[in-house]
């Protein structure tokens, strides 16, 4: 199997990632429908969708001849037998639970063709932790979009050991009919490669910070200055949200029991404190009453 016999494309789960992702694939040119189990999840990813694709238009992004062919190739359903009964290549994009994604996993075997391979957009399980529930693992593999779809122009394409390089192929290629940029990673390892440097880059700075080396204003400020980034690592903490830092940080101090990989006692008490960033008004900086303020 190639590229040139994928044709339906499902994509399992409406929220923040999953509804740009099915975007991006109508967009592409393939037959794609989006399955929720939640029927508000569906019409609300359909309603953003509209307003996201109408604004492209107005921008000049996009002509209103692609606009209108797009949502033509994209439809919408509860049920995940409907979605994966045609589908050559499924994108799973449920909750970041394992048990949850097994289930779906489960379920895509059964109802989708042997031919079809399974990826889920997983910012951390490796597939094959999921690819044990079903018969196909040399058809499993990650394909981790960046938030948001819609914008960010990069894929992992992760491997296991069982994937086999004619999926990972597939993979690779529907990125490029998407317009997006797939990377392959070889092997799995826990957070994938662009996480990981986060996390690096984010642990020193609280790591500085925390013995009192520099202010966190003024790591940020080194960042920006001295590395050419676009925002300082506390900055970047507070726009993602500090409690989503610190469980994927539990998560892998749990996998390695390293201590180093245990969260900051500064980063915990934020989050005992419900400092969460900018979804709570507070977080490093405080933006009830100032946005950033260097
Ligand atoms: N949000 C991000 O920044 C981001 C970035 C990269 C990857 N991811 C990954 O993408 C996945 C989805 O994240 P999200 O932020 O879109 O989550 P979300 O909470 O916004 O959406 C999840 C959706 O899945 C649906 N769902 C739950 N169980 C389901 C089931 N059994 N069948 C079908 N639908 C089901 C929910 O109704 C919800 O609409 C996660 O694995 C996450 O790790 C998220």
């Amino acid at each position: 199997m190639s590229i040139e016999n994928v044709k339906n494309v499902a994509v399992i789960g409406a929220g923040s990632m999953g509804h740009q992702i099915a975007m991006l694939s109508a967009l592409g040119g393939f037959e794609t429908v989006l399955q929720d189990i939640n029927e508000k999840a569906l019409e609300k990813a359909i309603d953003m969708l509209e307003q996201r694709m109408n604004d492209w238009v107005n921008k000049g992004k996009l002509s209103e001849e692609q606009r209108r062919l797009a949502f033509q190739k994209l439809r919408t359903t509860t049920e995940i037998k409907e979605a994966a009964q045609d589908a050559d290549l499924v994108i799973e994009a449920v909750v970041e639970k394992l048990d949850v994604k097994r289930e779906v996993f489960k379920l895509l075997d059964q109802y989708a063709p042997s031919h079809t391979i399974l990826a889920s957009n997983s910012s951390s399980i490796v597939n094959s932790k999921i690819a044990t529930v079903t018969n196909r693992p040399e058809k499993i593999l990650n394909m981790h979009f960046f938030f948001p779809p819609l914008v960010m122009d990069c894929v992992e394409v992760v491997k296991s050991e069982e994937t086999s390089d004619e999926s990972v192929q597939i993979a690779m290629d529907f990125c490029k009919k998407i317009g997006r940029t797939g990377v392959l990673l070889e092997k799995e390892i826990y957070g994938f490669i662009a996480n990981r440097l986060l996390f690096a880059l984010s642990n020193e700075a609280v790591y500085l910070y925390e013995n009192g080396y520099a202010d966190f204003k003024d790591i940020d400020l080194i960042a920006k200055k001295a590395l050419g980034h676009p925002m300082g690592p506390f900055e970047l903490m507070d726009l993602s949200g500090i409690d989503v830092g610190y469980y994927a940080n539990m998560e892998l101090y749990k996998e390695t029991q390293d201590p180093k990989d245990r969260p900051a006692k500064c980063v915990e008490e934020k989050v005992k404190a419900g400092e969460l960033g900018r979804k709570t008004g507070k977080g490093w900086y405080d933006y009830r009453k100032e946005v950033i303020s260097r």
